[in-house]
Parts: structure tokens; C-alpha cells; sequence
């Protein structure tokens, strides 16, 4: 049995060995694009809750360089940037532009964003109650008319 556990171990340890490597796109930051235009305090509250995996400044951690977890992360960022990316708000058409603060509502409103697993890695990128008053006030006043806006 233990002989088992030992051999379990070495074949563990040589996987995680070898996973390491299996080579993928190292994760980077490209350089900035023309950035969203924001106001400075919800520019904060998206740079500490979005921008990790909506921008070129992605704070990657150490563990973005360990596999598996790299490439769950860097999935997960170059899809991210793929649906938003706020240092590359030029890529967006202007009718795009003028919903994405529809969008960016939904989708913290709904709890969707950012993502339950992400607040687990870092609790303070959670929307607090006045965090949500900014940014209803920033999407009242920017909201493409496309629909009037729902309380918090
Ligand atoms: C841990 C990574 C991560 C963080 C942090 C994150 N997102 Fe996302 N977001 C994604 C991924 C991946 C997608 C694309 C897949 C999807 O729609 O679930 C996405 C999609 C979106 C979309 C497009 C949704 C749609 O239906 O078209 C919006 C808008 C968005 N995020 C806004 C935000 C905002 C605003 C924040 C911060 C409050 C945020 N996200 C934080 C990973 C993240």
C-alpha cells in the first residue's frame, strides 16, 4: 500500500513536470490601445475589479506561470479581452461603444461580472454599495437610451 502511495506520488510529480512543458503563448501585455474614456473613480473601480482580465494591464500572478493554471488563465484573459477590452476601446465600432455601458451594467447588476471564482482570488474586487451608487451614476448619465435604467 504505501509502495503504491510512493509510485502515485513519483508519477503525480513527473505529470506536473512535464505538463510544464507543453508550450503555450506566455502570458503579456500588449501595449495600449486609445483606453475607454472614463471618469477617474469608476476608471478605479474597473482597474481594481475588470482590468485583469479586460485590458492590456493584467496583473498576472506568479501562479499564470504554472501549468495548469496558466493556461486556465490565460483562456480565460484572451477571452476577456476578446468580449472587452477597456485599453482597446478603439476596436469597438461606435454603435458598440455607445451600448457598452449598457452591457457593463448588466452584467455587474446581475452579479455575472465580475466572475464568483475571481472575487474567491481577490475578495476586494467585489462591487460594495457604494461602489454600485458610482457606477449607476456613471451609467445614467451614459446609458444609450436604449432602454431606461433599473434600480440596484
Ligand atoms: C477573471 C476574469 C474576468 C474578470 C475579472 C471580469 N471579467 Fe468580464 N468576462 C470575462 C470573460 C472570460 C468573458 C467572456 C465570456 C463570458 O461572456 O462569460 C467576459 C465577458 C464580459 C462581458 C461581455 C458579456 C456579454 O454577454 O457580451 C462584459 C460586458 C464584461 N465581461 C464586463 C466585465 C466587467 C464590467 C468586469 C468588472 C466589474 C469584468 N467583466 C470582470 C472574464 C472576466
Amino acid at each position: 500500500m504505501r509502495r503504491f502511495t510512493f509510485n502515485l506520488l513519483a508519477v503525480l510529480i513527473a505529470a506536473f513536470a512535464l505538463i510544464q512543458l507543453v508550450p503555450i503563448d506566455p502570458p503579456e501585455n500588449p501595449p495600449l490601445e486609445t483606453e475607454m474614456p472614463l471618469p477617474a473613480e469608476v476608471r478605479t473601480l474597473f482597474l481594481r475589479s475588470c482590468y485583469d482580465c479586460h485590458s492590456f494591464e493584467t496583473e498576472w500572478p506568479w501562479y499564470s506561470k504554472v501549468a495548469p493554471a496558466s493556461w486556465l488563465i490565460k483562456r480565460e484573459v484572451d477571452e476577456g479581452r476578446a468580449a472587452l477590452n477597456f485599453s482597446a476601446w478603439n476596436r469597438f465600432t461606435a454603435q458598440e461603444q455607445q451600448e457598452l455601458p449598457d452591457k457593463i451594467w448588466d452584467v455587474v447588476l446581475s452579479g455575472k461580472m465580475p466572475p464568483a471564482y475571481y472575487l474567491l482570488l481577490k475578495r476586494d474586487a467585489k462591487f460594495s454599495g457604494r461602489d454600485m451608487g458610482i457606477l449607476r451614476a456613471w451609467y445614467a448619465d451614459n446609458d444609450s437610451g436604449r432602454r431606461s435604467v433599473s434600480a440596484p
